[in-house]
C-alpha cells in the first residue's frame, strides 16, 4: 500500500474569484450570486452590516461551506469541490480560535504538522511566523498567558505558517481595544506590504480599517455586492446611497433636479432651497428626484456658493473640530467644522454652505430599480 503524499499546496501568487457563488441555508439565501475577483497580491476588504454575508463568503473560499450554485476558483484552479485542507488558505477566524492547551508554537506549527510537513521546516515555518508577528519570544507559553493582542498575533502566525497564497481574515481586530486596534492597524499593513504575493480577503464592518488596509473595498448588503472600488473611488464618488453611507459619514439630501447650465452643474431644489452641483456625468432630467450626498467635512459655516439655512439642534465638541447638527427643511444636516472659539447656541440660525464639486447626485433612495434595459410594456 503507498503512503499518503502530503496534500500538494499550490503557493505560487494567486488570485480568487468568486463566480456567480450562492449560499443558502434551507431556504433562507445569505450569498446570492456573488461576482467579485481579488487579483493576486491584493487587500480586498468585505464590508457591510451585520449577517449581510460576508463570513459566509470566506467560508465559501475556505471551502467550509459548499455553494448551491456558482463556482470558487484560486489562481486558475476551481476548487469549488475541494475540501478546505486541499486549498492552501491560511484563515483567522472570527475569535482567534486558538488551542487552548497548545503552547503558542505549537499553535503556530498545527497546520504544517496537519500537511506531514519535514520537521526541520515545520522548526523554520514557525519561527519565520512568529518573527513575522513580532510573537518570537512568546513561543513557550500557553494561550491563556497572552494579552488579546498577543493572541491576535498568534492567530495570524498560524495562517501564515503554511505559506498560504491566500489569506482570510475575519474580522481579526474586534475583539480588541480602540489603542491596540489602531497598533494592529499597522501592523497588518505592513504584512501587506512584505507579502505582495499574497491574496487577502479581510472581512469587516468597520470602515476605517476597510479605507486604510484595502487595496478595494466590497460592500455587502442583504446577501449580494453591492459595489466594488477602492477606497478613493467609494469614498469620493458613491454610486449609492447606501455605500456613501456605510463607506464614510454621509449627509444624504432628497432633492429635486432642475435643467443642466452652461457650466456643467444641475439644478437641485431642497425645499425651497435652490443648490447647483456637479452632476457627475449622470444624465439629469429635470422634475425627477434624486439623493445629494455631501461628507461633513466638506460642509463650512457660513455663506458661500451653496448656501442652506437652518437651526442649531446639536454642537458636539470633538477636539480639533466641532460636529454641528443643523436642522433645514425637516432634514437633519451635519457639519465637521475646525474647532470653534465661539460655537453657535443651540436654537441659533445658522447658514451652511458646500462647493458645487463635493457633491455627488445619486439616485433616490427610496425610487423603484430601473428595469434594466428599459424592458417596460405600455
Ligand atoms: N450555519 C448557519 N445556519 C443557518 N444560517 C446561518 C448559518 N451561518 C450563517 N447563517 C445566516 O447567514 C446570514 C449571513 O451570515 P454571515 O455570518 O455571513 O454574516 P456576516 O456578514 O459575517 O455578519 P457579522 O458581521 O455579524 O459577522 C445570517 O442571516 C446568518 O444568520
Ligand atoms: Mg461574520
Amino acid at each position: 500500500m503507498s503512503v499518503a503524499a502530503p496534500a500538494a499546496v499550490d503557493t505560487r501568487p494567486a488570485g480568487i474569484r468568486f463566480d456567480q457563488v450562492s449560499v443558502a441555508y434551507g431556504k433562507h439565501t445569505v450569498l446570492d450570486g456573488l461576482d467579485l475577483t481579488v487579483e493576486p497580491g491584493e487587500l480586498m476588504a468585505l464590508l457591510g452590516p451585520s449577517g449581510s454575508g460576508k463570513t459566509t463568503a470566506l467560508r465559501a473560499v475556505a471551502g467550509f461551506v459548499r455553494p448551491v450554485s456558482g463556482r470558487v476558483f484560486l489562481g486558475d484552479r476551481d476548487v469549488t469541490a475541494l475540501p478546505p485542507h486541499r486549498r492552501g488558505i491560511g484563515m483567522v477566524v472570527q475569535g482567534y480560535a486558538l488551542f487552548p492547551h497548545m503552547r503558542v508554537a505549537d499553535n503556530v506549527a498545527f497546520g504544517l504538522k496537519a500537511r506531514k510537513s519535514p520537521r526541520r521546516e515545520i522548526a523554520e515555518r514557525v519561527a519565520e511566523a512568529l518573527e513575522m508577528t513580532g510573537m518570537a519570544a512568546y513561543a513557550r507559553r500557553y494561550p491563556r498567558e497572552l494579552s488579546g493582542g498577543q493572541q491576535q498575533r498568534v492567530a495570524i502566525a498560524r495562517a501564515l505558517a503554511i505559506r498560504p497564497s491566500v489569506l482570510l481574515l475575519d474580522e481579526p481586530l474586534s475583539a480588541l481595544d480602540a489603542r491596540l486596534r489602531s497598533g494592529m492597524l499597522a501592523e497588518l499593513a505592513r504584512l501587506h506590504r512584505e507579502l505582495p504575493d499574497v491574496s487577502i480577503l479581510y472581512v469587516t464592518h468597520d470602515q476605517i480599517e476597510a479605507l486604510t488596509l484595502a487595496d478595494r473595498i466590497a460592500v455587502m448588503d442583504h446577501a449580494r455586492l453591492q459595489d466594488c472600488g477602492t477606497p478613493q473611488e467609494l469614498y469620493r464618488r458613491p454610486r449609492t446611497a447606501f455605500t456613501a453611507s456605510f463607506v464614510g459619514n454621509a449627509n444624504l439630501l432628497p432633492v429635486t433636479l432642475g435643467e443642466e447650465g452652461p457650466d456643467g452643474t444641475v439644478g437641485a431644489a431642497l425645499g425651497a432651497t435652490r443648490l447647483r452641483v456637479h452632476g457627475g456625468g449622470a444624465p439629469a432630467s429635470p422634475g425627477a428626484t434624486a439623493t445629494l450626498c455631501v461628507r461633513p467635512h466638506l460642509v463650512g459655516l457660513g455663506p458661500g456658493p451653496n448656501t442652506l439655512r437652518g437651526t442649531v439642534a446639536e454642537v458636539q465638541w470633538r477636539g480639533a473640530t466641532h460636529r454641528l447638527l443643523v436642522d433645514i427643511a425637516g432634514i437633519r444636516l451635519k457639519a465637521d467644522v475646525r474647532e470653534l472659539r465661539t460655537p453657535p447656541a443651540l436654537g441659533a440660525e445658522v447658514e451652511l454652505h458646500f462647493a458645487a464639486e463635493d457633491a455627488v447626485l445619486l439616485p433616490a433612495t427610496a425610487a423603484p430599480e430601473a428595469v434594466p434595459g428599459g424592458g417596460g410594456h405600455g
